[in-house]
């Protein structure tokens, strides 16, 4: 097959990545997706990079051999953290991660050069996004903090209410106080808290969504790598995880409106059976 035509591999530690699949169904409808969750080894984000790193380029070592795909997008901010700069130059295929066009767009953004990444433990400490942010302008003052609830509450379908509120009050009111004016959504579970971060932060915030910004530089990229699709065929897409048991199905209904698909099936496919 002419290698514009095969799929976008894309990859998570779970579920969450799918907001990271909307935005490339969003930009790229035609486009034809496989989607890894290593739902085995979910969450990534309290793990050690080293580990996250190995089973990342298990994934994708699958997703090229196996699936044929033509991209992989790293749709884990936990992952790209560990992983996006080794497996880039392990693999020939190109791969996208989810820190650099967003840490660009939030410097664009700022108009006070105050900006926040809120994310995993992983992603937070790694330094990933200050790296890039401060290679970008080194006069930006940078917040960052670990939102580990979130990504529970998430994953049980809470995205509004009581105790959603004040965990967001308990880890961003510093944020107020120091007049951030712009936060990265730094982890895929922190789209589906938009509006109440937007209600507690104020709407002058500039909310930053680094699964938007990547699905634009993967069009981008495969637009001038001559990898967008050409056949017009109808997309099809493919979702597999590591352990279907462990999928949250709560999450996974709101998932489901949320990605606007009719349907939402998992095959299961365990890659790490040599553990
Ligand atoms: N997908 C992860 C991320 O974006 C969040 C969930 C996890 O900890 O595995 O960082």
């Amino acid at each position: 097959m002419e290698a514009s035509n095969r799929a976008i591999g894309l990859l998570d530690s779970g579920v969450g990545g799918l907001t990271v699949a909307r935005e490339i169904f969003k930009l790229m409808p035609e486009e034809n997706i496989i989607y890894y969750g290593d739902t085995l080894h979910l969450p990534y984000g309290p793990k050690d990079l080293n580990l996250v790193r190995e089973y990342v380029e298990e994934i994708i070592s699958y997703l090229i051999k196996e699936k044929k795909v033509k991209a992989v997008v790293i749709a884990c901010n936990t992952a790209t953290s560990a992983a996006l700069d080794y497996v880039k130059q392990k693999f020939e295929v190109p791969i996208f991660g989810m820190i650099q066009s967003a840490a660009v767009r939030a410097v664009e953004l700022s108009r006070n050069k105050k900006i926040a990444i809120i994310g995993t433990e992983g992603t937070v400490k790694s330094n990933a996004y200050q790296n890039v942010i401060l290679e970008i302008d080194s006069e930006v003052k940078l917040f960052a903090k670990a939102c580990p609830k979130f990504v529970n509450l998430v994953e049980e379908g809470k995205f509004d209410g009581v105790e959603v509120e004040k965990t967001a009050h308990d880890y961003l009111d510093f944020l107020i106080e120091a007049e951030v004016d712009s936060l990265i959504l730094g982890c895929t579970h922190f789209p589906y808290l938009t509006p109440i971060l937007s209600k507690i932060m104020g709407d002058k915030l500039r909310l930053i969504n680094p699964a938007h910004e990547m699905a634009l530089e993967v069009r981008e990229n495969l637009s001038n790598l001559a990898l967008l699709k050409k056949n017009n065929l109808k997309s099809s897409n493919k979702f597999i995880v590591s352990d279907k048991e462990k999928i949250s199905k709560r999450f996974l209904k709101y998932g489901r409106q949320f990605l606007k698909l009719n349907e939402l099936k998992f095959e299961e496919k365990n890659i790490f059976i040599n553990e």
